[in-house]
């Protein structure tokens, strides 16, 4: 049976992107020469989209696939270079049927740049705007901190006033926690997501993408996230994947990215059976489309489905979680619901 009409019409709400991993190699040439970046010359990778391309098929580990991901964000320097990358982005969501969208940015990456907050959000807002009214697709923001940097820098970067005004103003609603994930747990960001809980902000993290299980029991305990990102490594400790369950914490698995960054050997390896038995509720998403495999979310959803033959009724049990663990308000879950 074809899942691909059923699958693209589900109300999908996509809670694990990065709006930086929207950049494909084409457009990050395209920007490149626009705005006279440089790329290592020792890299053939860098010779044009099609190497790159290819490079992109190979990655060996989160961190291999990293050193690409932050190379290729310096090609990002304008306003409307931001909201491109968004626009790219929600017209992939549009097609693939997303109905709301919480997207992730990565301020810090931009400001050692010398780029702006200001510069960054007003692009990614004006996409926003644009997303709404052309395709009705709802989003939200998520401003994401930087786990390789001093935590000292991820709470300098969140007492910027342009920050502070952001969460204020509502334009970004919650903080995630992204990047390198081994040797670099949870609880060195406690400062930051205790501020955060202050003011009213949701919150999640990366956690058991590479690392253990630990990472996200103490993202959980320590940090108080409402939701965990990937959170495949939880099947290794069953007493919080019970607690996880009965606790409603959503997690965003991102199956094409698990395996391409070799945190999983395959699509059919993934827990997926284990959750639905167990009540854990997860969403699918697609992390960085653009360097895996240009795979958006739709993809991720028929990967699953060729991989699990889910039922009618495991997809509806699979997108309602979607919907209340989505962060938009009461009234545009009870449309979606
Ligand atoms: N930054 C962008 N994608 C990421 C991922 N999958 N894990 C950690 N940091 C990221
Ligand atoms: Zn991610």
């Amino acid at each position: 049976e074809d899942f691909t009409a059923f699958l693209q019409a589900l109300p999908k709400c996509e809670h694990h992107m990065h709006l930086e991993g929207a950049l494909t190699p084409e457009v990050l040439f395209q920007l490149a020469a626009k705005n006279h970046t440089t790329f290592p010359s020792d890299d053939p990778a860098f010779t044009s989209p099609a190497t790159l391309k290819e490079r992109y098929n190979h990655f060996t580990s989160l961190d291999d696939f990293l050193h690409y991901y932050y190379i290729g964000m310096e090609a990002l320097v304008t306003s409307s270079d931001f909201e491109a990358l968004a626009c790219d982005y929600f017209q992939h969501a549009a097609a693939d049927g997303v109905a709301h969208a919480e997207v992730f940015f990565d301020p810090q990456a931009h400001l050692s740049r010398g780029i702006t907050y200001d510069t960054v959000l007003s692009g990614f807002m004006a996409a926003r705007h644009r997303a709404k009214t052309e395709f009705g697709i709802t989003s939200e923001l998520i401003c994401c901190f930087l786990r390789h940097l001093p935590a000292s820098n991820s709470l300098q970067t969140f007492a910027l006033p342009s920050v502070q005004a952001s969460f204020h103003n509502k334009q970004v609603i919650g903080i995630g926690l992204d990047s390198s994930e081994l040797d670099f747990p949870p609880e060195l960001f406690k400062d930051i997501y205790t501020d955060a809980e202050k003011l009213g902000l949701k919150r999640t993290a990366h956690a058991g993408e590479e690392g253990p299980a630990s990472y996200i029991q103490t993202a959980l305990s320590t940090l108080r996230t409402q939701r965990i990102d990937h959170g495949i490594r939880l099947i290794e400790d069953p007493s919080l994947l019970h607690q996880i369950a009965t606790a409603k914490i959503l997690l965003t698995v991102c199956p094409y990215s698990n395996v391409l960054l070799r945190c999983a050997t395959s699509i059919a390896s993934l827990p997926i059976r284990h959750f639905l038995s167990a009540g854990v509720q997860f969403s699918i998403n697609s992390d960085d489309p653009a360097y895996f495999g240009g795979h958006y979310i739709l993809d991720n959803y028929l990967a699953v489905q060729d991989a699990f033959h889910l039922s009618l009724d495991e997809w509806a049990t699979i997108c309602r979680a979607g919907i209340s663990g989505s962060w938009c308000c009461e009234a545009r879950k009870v449309v979606l619901l």
